[in-house]
């Protein structure tokens, strides 16, 4: 009997002491255990007000300049215990010298955040995001920032202020070139691909980093594509085009958001309640914090949206905001506001509560050093599988463009190859823009990149030629010479690396200088000549397309570029890319995109004579390159297209032979056409795609399954859900060119 009751004791007891083990384990939501709710309670009820707001306070270190310097007393503030955060500052030593000022002299000795713009990359930079958004391959996205944060962890950082999933239309607008492109359905992957590559699924894992992403929100449409610009647009197109990838980040688990600059219809975000609370946390269920772009609080008062930074900083705070970014302007005037009952203590102990939560995910707590490992620095930083990733993601952004009579790729009887232009060994714009921590002096340039995959079978000259955007002819006879005497000409042409980016809008997106001037001369040698293209946006190269030559876009392909590239002129890789953003004929068209709408006026391209038409009278309404266009080495034919409708189901299959003579990958696409809608619907859209190998010969069925879910749209009530009737299904190589057929969803 006693053993028998022994065992039931003891029986109760284990079940009782798992049971308490897994409700002490247990987190809630925000991915806080019991136990450490206890700790962060404790510290918050030790913490004075000036401490407090200390914790909503992020300095930039003074390693990198990445806006306007407002304070230079950041080492002074971290031992004061008033910096929640650092950005900016990185390496091993770097980060362990600041930690220990805040874990040894302050008082309560919380240790900071490392946050740094680790946009694509860290060390080994990966080809701007723009570009790495043609490759459409989203296992390979997620991988470069998987990449990233094992590298910039083993650098002291744990937080990125990626990733931008700004939506834009308007290539005009510098950033474009840090984003996913037009398509809000594409975005929102990527988007998602890359919070779950920087976050990993264990932020204690000490090599994954907490992703924020911005800019919240509607950055990417300013006026005139002018930077910083105002944003003014329906709800509707808010909620249909501009937040989605937000929220598929936000489904996706990231850590924190950073607001963005602009104002929306007449509130700038940064004050926007309705954006952070009521639709971020209420709405969306957002556990994270919200830190603003840089002096964003302060920049309120030349919005005309507030009297002076006291004024700003109230609007902010109770808009929801947690972190003031570089402005100072909460740790000057919180507890100010607070004395006035302007702002409340337990809103200040919320979003303290917030950023302790993040330091205690991170393992900050548990071991504030625990980012500053030196052997991982020196194992895990630029590894040769690192740079052989980065290569072929240079090969898969890459995307054909022209190839007329197969120039490309560049023929083995090649024995002497000229390459033309400013960018052709130009180490420091390989990197593009937000290169972070790249090292610049470690990128492999186009003439690197060709002389190495050729050796010494073919000779290879170079002449720069001009510059990338002055008025410079003195190289043209030397460029001319090199032509003459060559098999091949390489053009290497297009913007510099900071053309594009933060501050860098465009009003006239042509290849800038006197490079298309150059490219018609050196055309008149007779030579097979391919334009390698390096840029940041969707540029006008209408004059440059009329030209007999190939044209690859490369965009900036960073740290491998120049082997990349190599890889795809020499047909090792064949270019599969394909654009996500629309090339304009020019400026007079943007924006430009595929899903525009029809209008009640729609020009009927077979039949343009009627006058009263939405058209132009200079120019044809479609663009150069239409979204998603992407030639290759191959050839793909599409056939028997066939949709069939079951209850809530839409099951699409089409055939895609390879005619051509060597494999390949296409991307193969699917949009949708909701004809009769009580919101009027865009001409197309995209709804899903592959990306497939088909073998020289090879016919491949590809299927696509969608419900009607898939069919919903944003009404005036700001409720989505989709309508019955006609809608067109078409499935293609790019969203111009594509099979089509009707169905009917009841
Ligand atoms: C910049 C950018 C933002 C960046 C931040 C920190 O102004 O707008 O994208 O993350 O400041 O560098």
């Amino acid at each position: 009997m006693l053993s028998m009751n022994k065992m039931r004791f003891s029986a109760i007891l284990s079940m009782v002491l798992f049971a308490a083990t897994v409700y002490s384990q247990k987190a809630g939501d925000n991915g806080i255990s019991v136990s450490e709710k206890a700790k962060i309670d404790a510290l918050i009820n030790a913490m004075t007000l000036e401490e407090k707001v200390g914790q909503l306070s992020l300095y930039q270190a003074d390693w990198d300049v990445t806006g306007p310097i407002l304070n230079t007393n950041h080492l002074n503030l971290i031992k004061e215990g008033k910096a929640g955060a650092i950005f900016n500052a990185y390496t091993v030593d770097g980060v362990r010298h600041l930690q220990q000022m805040a874990v040894e002299e302050s008082r309560l000795k919380i240790p900071l955040i490392f946050g740094y713009d680790v946009i694509h990359g860290h060390r080994t930079i990966f080809p701007i995001p723009l570009a790495q958004s043609c490759s459409w391959n989203l296992s390979a996205i997620e991988q470069t920032e998987r990449i990233a944060a094992r590298e910039a962890t083993a650098e002291g950082l744990n937080w990125t202020f990626a990733p931008m999933v700004d939506i834009s239309r308007d290539p005009r607008w510098g950033r474009v070139a840090e984003g996913a492109g037009e398509d809000t359905w594409l975005g929102c992957k990527v988007a998602a691909a890359r919070v779950r590559g920087f976050q990993g699924t264990d932020y204690k894992a000490g090599n994954t980093l907490m992703a924020c992403t911005k800019h919240f929100a509607a950055y990417g449409a300013p006026q005139a594509g002018r930077e910083y610009g105002t944003v003014d647009m329906s709800m509707i197109s808010l909620y249909e085009w501009y937040l989605p990838p937000f929220r598929a980040c936000v489904d996706a688990g990231v850590g924190s958001l950073m607001t963005a600059f602009n104002e929306i219809a007449g509130v700038p975000s940064t004050a926007n309640k309705w954006l952070m609370t009521d639709l971020l946390r209420k709405d969306w269920g957002f556990h994270g914090f919200v830190v603003t772009d840089y002096t964003s609080i302060n920049e309120m008062v030349d919005h005309g949206n507030a009297e002076n930074i006291k004024d700003a900083a109230r609007l902010a705070f109770n808009a929801g905001v947690d972190m003031d970014m570089e402005g100072s302007a909460f740790l000057d005037y919180l507890p100010g506001l607070l004395k006035e009952k302007k702002v409340t203590l337990q809103d200040i102990d919320h979003a303290v509560r917030l950023i302790l939560e993040a330091k205690t995910k991170l393992g900050l707590f548990d071991d504030p050093y625990r980012y500053c490992n030196k052997s991982r620095q020196e194992k895990e930083v630029m590894t040769a599988e690192n740079l052989d990733f980065a290569r072929k993601m240079v090969s898969e952004s890459c995307v054909l463009l022209k190839n007329p009579d197969q120039v490309l790729p560049i023929s083995e009887n090649v024995r002497s190859i000229a390459i033309i232009g400013p960018l052709g060994d130009s180490k420091k714009d390989m990197l593009g823009n937000w290169t972070a921590a790249g090292n610049w002096e470690k990128c492999i340039t186009l003439v690197e990149g060709i002389k190495s995959r050729v050796k010494d079978e073919v000779e290879v000259y170079y002449e720069k030629g001009c510059n990338t955007n002055d008025n410079d002819r003195s190289g043209f006879d030397a460029a001319v010479k090199i032509a003459e005497k060559a098999d091949f000409v390489v053009l290497a042409m297009g913007e510099n690396g900071w053309m594009s980016g933060e501050a860098s809008s465009r009003s006239s997106i042509g290849i800038p200088g006197v490079q298309n001037e150059l490219a018609e001369i050196i055309i008149k040698t007779g030579k097979p000549v391919a334009l390698v293209l390096f840029n940041g946006r969707p540029l006008v190269i209408t004059k440059m397309a009329a030209l007999p030559l190939a044209i690859l876009e490369t965009w900036f392909g960073g740290t491998q570029a120049g082997n990349g590239i190599a890889d795809v002129l020499f047909g090792v890789v064949n270019p599969a890319g394909k654009i996500t953003m629309t090339f304009p004929r020019n400026e007079g068209q943007i924006p430009i995109f595929y899903n525009g709408k029809n209008t009640g006026r729609p020009l009927n391209p077979a039949d343009s004579s009627d006058r009263y038409l939405s058209r132009y009278l200079d120019c044809p309404n479609d663009p150069l390159f239409p979204f998603g266009y992407g030639l290759s080495y191959t050839k793909f034919t599409y056939s028997n297209l066939r949709t069939t409708v079951d209850g809530n189901k839409i099951n699409v299959a089409v055939q895609v032979a390879n005619s051509g003579n060597r494999d390949g990958e296409e991307v193969v696409q699917l949009y949708v056409r909701d004809k009769v809608g009580s919101v009027t619907r865009p001409v197309k859209e995209l709804k899903g795609f592959q990306k497939v190998l088909i073998k020289k010969g090879e016919t491949k069925t590809i299927t696509f399954n969608l419900t009607t879910d898939d069919l919903a749209f944003y009404h005036p009530d700001l409720k989505k859900y989709w309508e019955p009737g006609e809608f067109v299904v078409f499935v293609g190589t790019n969203s111009a060119e594509t099979l089509s057929e009707s169905i009917t969803v009841k």
